[in-house]
């Protein structure tokens, strides 16, 4: 008899994903899973944002939503209050990887230290380069010939993680901070799921640990980098 893992039907990894926005690069996981191209079940989503196109998003793909609005009844919901709740419902949804996908909150070193599965971030820059925000005008203003988008794991220290992968493209001298921004969202869009195929897959690993149903290899030397074109 061949067993599960002979033929490669491995469990789905279990996913959540936080969201603050469009959801555009939840969109491309949930289309990914749905065509079978990504072996991830996307236990939930959680929205710091009542308006979050996101959560249409994850409602028309049937998949569990919870808002944690950062203002309610006119009273802003401090961060630790967000991370009580966001801490609980994580825990019920029981994810093997936590991926922070445009989430614009900053989290505490506790809520980090505490969460129930590894998490990762996507960050608009070539990390270290361009921590925090506005990193389009930026790049622009300094100049620079190349620009792109990082995925490295959350730490407590804001965008310090390990950097798992990144994707860069040429910055053109006609590029406003808007268009690059167009350009730099395409990029997103192929790094992040690439990224998790090769966690799900063993090809990367976190904090030396393997997530569920994979084989261990060798890790790459990290990054590991995209050139393209958008
Ligand atoms: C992305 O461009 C990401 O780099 C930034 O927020 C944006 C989220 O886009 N941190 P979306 O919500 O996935 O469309």
């Amino acid at each position: 008899m061949i067993d599960s893992n002979e033929k490669g039907n491995h469990k789905p990894l279990r996913v959540a994903v936080l969201v603050s926005g469009s959801g555009s690069n939840l969109q491309v996981l949930i289309d990914a899973m749905q065509a079978g191209a990504l072996p991830i079940e996307i236990v939930g989503v959680i929205s710091n944002r009542e308006d979050a196109y996101a959560i249409t998003r994850a409602k028309d793909a049937t998949i569990p939503v919870a808002v944690l609005s950062h203002v309610a009844s006119g009273k802003r919901m401090g961060i630790k209050t967000f991370e009580t709740h966001a801490s609980a419902q994580l825990t019920t949804w029981q994810p093997d990887l936590i991926v922070l996908a445009g989430f614009m909150r900053v989290l505490s070193a506790e809520f980090i230290d505490n969460a129930p599965a590894p998490m990762i971030n996507l960050h608009p820059a070539l990390l270290p380069a361009y921590k925090g925000l506005d990193t389009y005008q930026r790049v622009i203003q300094a100049g620079d010939r190349h620009h792109g988008c990082s995925i490295h794991v959350v730490t407590a220290e804001l965008d310090a993680g390990t950097v798992l992968t990144q994707a860069l493209l040429e910055i053109n001298h006609k590029d406003t901070a808007n268009n690059l921004q167009t350009r730099v969202q395409k990029l997103e869009h192929q790094l992040l799921p690439w990224t998790i195929l090769l966690l799900a897959k063993g090809v990367l690993s976190l904090n030396n640990e393997q997530l569920p149903n994979q084989q261990p290899t060798c890790m790459p030397t990290l990054p590991l980098k995209l050139y393209l074109d958008s």
